[in-house]
């Protein structure tokens, strides 16, 4: 490889000194080996307590053999959790038992992340600027060093296939494919709105930054990033955020009345221009949906609150309710949303307390390729059912008037009935967003992230033998094949849409396995689950405490509507049915004018 690095450089260049190709291009480090140049042309893995030695880090220790003799595969694992429900009834039933599997759960996942954090986009090396500037996401792996030979090191072709090709062939969506676990758009907008608090990329800066200095469960969604914002939305009395009554309910207030800044198009009218913590949520009813839910909640809380402690002042009030609504965000994650997502008969738990006699950081940095993994818009339909009325992206996106002409509880009710798309599989993006997957590849391409197989092994994983180990099936493997040169030049995040499902699943393996830890971590790294936070006092005591041990999201959403309690659900009600009806109508909805909202958001990408 070095010789004909050296060929290259000579022939086209005429350098007089033949250069190298830097040698940790080739990955050479296994088993979370740390690879450093030494010269020229020399590399040397650091193997320190990765229960490897040798040159490569390749050869185990004895105890390492026989843990990974014994350890059974990712596959193997989600085969039993999701199989067997009369067992795991039992188990779910004898609590050590269920503490200690999930205990297991938190930890493995978890430890496979690194805290205190290490790379960056700018610096694949550790040190003092990477660790401490939190204007950058963090990398799990680093960037691909500059100088090497191809665009994943030294696998595959010199340059990469179009970014736009890639999307249109193998992301862009056919027809509609629900997904087969019976995700609703419910879910689809609780993880859209749930993440931005913390995905909230600074185009400005550029696709590594972000703007969410929190790196968390913050709840800046809610209440602003940062204190000017905040004190804007605040009413400053009671400890509550200022709302807005129409039809007896309550709204977030328009930007008018608040000047804060948010994201809308011109063309919306002023008292539809509602103004919460995230200047994006205008983009879409299904977030405003969520701001207004959890504005009453805080409200709510407030009012409890005031009761149990009328000698508090606004700000004591107000600090105590955003601690109980994280611990509430947290509960709903873990045992609504990953439940659902993780398909397990194993019924998870949220209780920091499994984590106290374990070694774990309480701290949290959102990483760069979490933030790209997580872009999951194949979950998006065709058009948006609601009651009897069906919109397009062009009629819902940027209309708060859906809020409120149908109210949050015909909406919960028609989100919760309405099937989201599967994820994996390939060919499942809405015409309307394929922009956004295309960006996802050519940022992914500036940021220098290493191959699908770089990140495989690096969680645990086995790294694809071939495109068709990939994907599952021949026709999309030739062609990526063809485009890519070799399996170890696949990039990441075509590579998450295009593999094969597991059985009757959203995801795929990857997605699964690299998208757990992070999640985990990210949840479970929050202060308010470290022992001086974890107690009754922090919450405002027993009866705040109770709020966030006993909250779910029917719970949430049904202590914030007016009369009866709508279905609330991540999974749609009658899958069968609901699964056939969803794609009779979807065919004849992808059609060329579908396409027309791309162009309303090819102005408006930098602003999310
Ligand atoms: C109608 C619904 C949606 C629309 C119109 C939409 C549109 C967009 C746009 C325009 C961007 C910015 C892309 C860029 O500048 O590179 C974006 C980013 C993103 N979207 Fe969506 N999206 C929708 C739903 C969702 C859903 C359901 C998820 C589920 C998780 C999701 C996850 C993300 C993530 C993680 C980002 C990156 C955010 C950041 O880094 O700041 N989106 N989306
Ligand atoms: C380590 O990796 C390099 C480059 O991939 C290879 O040439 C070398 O033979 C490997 N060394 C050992 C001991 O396996
Ligand atoms: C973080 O790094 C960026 C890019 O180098 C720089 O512009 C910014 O000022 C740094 N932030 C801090 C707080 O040092
Ligand atoms: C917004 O939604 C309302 C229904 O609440 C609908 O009548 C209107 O046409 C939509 N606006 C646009 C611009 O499509
Ligand atoms: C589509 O609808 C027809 C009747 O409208 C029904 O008989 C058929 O089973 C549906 N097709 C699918 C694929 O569900």
């Amino acid at each position: 490889m070095n010789t004909i690095g050296c060929l290259v450089i000579l022939v086209s260049l005429g350098f007089s000194i033949c250069q190298s190709a830097n040698p940790c291009c080739s990955q050479p480090c296994q088993n979370r080996g740390v690879c450093m140049t030494r010269g020229a042309d020399q590399y040397e893995c650091d193997c320190t307590r990765t229960g490897y030695y040798g040159q490569n880090c390749t050869t185990p220790e004895l105890l390492t053999w026989i843990k990974t003799k014994l350890k059974p595969t990712p596959n193997t694992v989600h085969y039993i959790l999701t199989h067997f429900k009369g067992f795991w009834n039992i188990i779910n039933n004898i609590p050590f038992l269920r503490n200690y599997i999930m205990s297991y759960v938190l930890t493995s996942r978890s430890h496979l992340i690194d805290s205190p954090p290490t790379y960056n986009g700018a610096y694949g090396y550790k040190n003092w600027e990477a660790y401490s500037n939190l204007s950058y996401y963090t990398r799990t792996l680093p960037p691909v060093p500059v100088d090497c030979p191809t665009p994943m090191g030294v696998a595959g072709k010199k340059t990469l296939p179009d970014a736009k090709l890639i999307a249109e062939k193998f992301l862009l969506r056919k027809r509609f494919i629900p997904d087969p676990q019976g995700t609703s758009l419910m879910f689809a907008f609780f993880a859209q709105h749930f993440t931005h608090q913390f995905f909230k990329t600074d185009m400005k800066k550029g696709p590594s930054f972000t703007r969410g200095l929190g790196h968390g469960v913050d709840l800046s969604h809610i209440y602003g990033e940062g204190l000017e914002r905040q004190y804007k939305l605040r009413l400053l009395k009671d400890g509550k955020l200022k709302y807005k009554m129409i039809n007896g309910e309550m709204y977030p207030p328009t930007v008018q009345d608040v000047q804060v800044e948010m994201h809308y198009p011109p063309h919306v009218p002023e008292e539809h221009k509602f103004a919460v913590g995230h200047e994006a949520f205008g983009l879409v009813p299904g977030l405003m949906m969520y701001a207004t839910i959890w504005l009453r909640e805080h409200n709510r809380v407030c009012d409890i609150l005031i009761q149990e402690h009328p000698e508090w002042d606004d700000e004591q009030i107000f600090q105590t309710t955003r601690l109980i609504l994280i611990g509430e965000t947290i509960k709903i994650v873990i045992e609504d949303y990953v439940q659902h997502l993780s398909g397990y008969h194993f019924k998870l738990k949220f209780d920091p307390e499994l984590l106290f006699n374990q070694r774990f950081q309480y701290q949290n940095r959102i990483s760069s390729e979490f933030n790209t993994l997580y872009h999951w818009h194949p979950l998006l339909p065709d058009t948006f059912h609601i009651q009897d009325q069906e919109y397009s992206y062009q009629q819902f996106l940027f209309n708060n008037s859906v809020v409120i002409e149908h109210g949050i509880s015909n909406l919960v009710e028609s989100f919760s009935k309405q099937i989201a798309g599967r994820v994996a599989g390939g060919r499942n993006v809405p015409p309307a967003v394929l922009m956004v997957a295309k960006k996802s590849i050519e940022h992914s391409r500036e940021m220098k992230f290493q191959s699908m197989n770089a990140y495989r092994k690096r969680f645990s994983m086995k790294p694809y033998m071939s495109f068709e180990d990939l994907t599952g099936e021949k026709e999309m493997a030739a062609e990526l094949e063809e485009l890519y040169g070799h399996i170890d030049a696949m990039e990441m995040y075509p590579g998450l849409l295009v593999e094969k499902p597991r059985p009757n699943a959203i995801f795929g393996e990857t997605m699964v396995e690299m998208g757990a830890p992070y999640s985990l971590k990210g949840l479970m790294g929050n202060p308010i689950c470290s022992p001086e936070y974890w107690k009754p006092s922090t919450f405002g005591g027993k009866v705040g405490f109770e709020i966030v041990n006993t909250v779910s999201l029917q719970r949430l959403v049904c202590q914030n509507v007016k009369g009866p309690c709508p279905v609330v659900s991540f999974h749609v009600p009658d899958m069968k049915h609901t699964e056939s009806a969803t794609i009779n109508s979807s065919t004849s909805h992808s059609r060329q004018s579908d396409l027309n909202p791309t162009v309303i958001l090819k102005g408006r990408t930098s602003e999310l």
